[in-house]
């Protein structure tokens, strides 16, 4: 059974591109690199999408790649291809995955959990820091309102389109998220105005000294 959201990205994922190319020129691209900065190993980048993080992976890392829509798979697999990288790339629920504990060195989410449904939001969290390794970071880039009130006007006219096509929303708590599922907030930067904002946090090592 496909649930609402994997029917809606099924659906958005041959326009998905075009639809946000001047955001991605604009807006993301010059923010993506900052994800990655300084990231080793084994990385997961949950919510891969089509792929519009794949130029900015880190030389020698080993990165796999989620997404609970098999379309948007499709699109990520295509841009692997014309990149010349080497992803693994696999339909999952971020909510509950099949990797091991501890599998991935750090984890990466672009605007994933701005789309997660509130109460999805903490069970996502746990399964991420299940899944990557104890003082592994995971980071997370997420739309947010902002506290401007002509901007945040114009993200309430925005909305009703977000949530069409995206299924998106402004106001999801992911920082109080972060703290429910038990990971430590390492810290959180506004990268684009005060609407846009990268999340950094840590997987609780118990073997680590104080
Ligand atoms: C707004 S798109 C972002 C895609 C990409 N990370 C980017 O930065 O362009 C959100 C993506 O998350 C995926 N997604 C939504 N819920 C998910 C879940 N529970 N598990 C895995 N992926 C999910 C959607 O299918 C979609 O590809």
């Amino acid at each position: 059974m496909t649930s609402p959201l994997e029917r809606k990205y099924n659906r958005v994922a041959r326009f998905y591109d075009v639809l946000d190319r001047g955001f991605e020129r604009r807006r993301y691209r010059p923010i993506r690199p900052r994800l990655f900065h300084g990231l080793t190993g084994r990385i997961l980048d949950a919510g891969v999408g089509t792929g519009c993080n794949m130029p900015f992976y880190p030389a020698g890392a080993s990165v796999t790649g989620v997404d609970l829509s098999q379309a948007m798979l499709k699109r990520a697999e295509h841009r692997q291809h014309a990149l010349g990288l080497t992803v693994e790339l696999r339909h999952a629920d971020i909510r509950k995955t099949d990797f091991s504990n501890g599998t991935f060195d750090a984890a990466v989410a672009t605007f994933l959990f701005c789309v997660l449904a509130p109460p999805d939001q903490t069970p996502a969290l746990i399964e991420l820091k299940r899944i990557v390794r104890p003082g592994g970071e995971i980071r997370l880039l997420e739309y947010v309102y902002s506290a401007r009130l002509v901007c945040r006007l114009i993200q309430r006219l925005w909305l009703p389109w977000m949530k069409f096509a995206y299924g998106a929303g402004f106001d999801r708590e992911t920082t109080r998220h972060v703290r429910e599922a038990g990971l430590i907030l390492v810290n959180e930067t506004f990268v684009y105005a005060d609407m846009i904002k990268m999340i950094v946090a840590r997987v609780p090592d118990p073997g680590a000294p104080a």
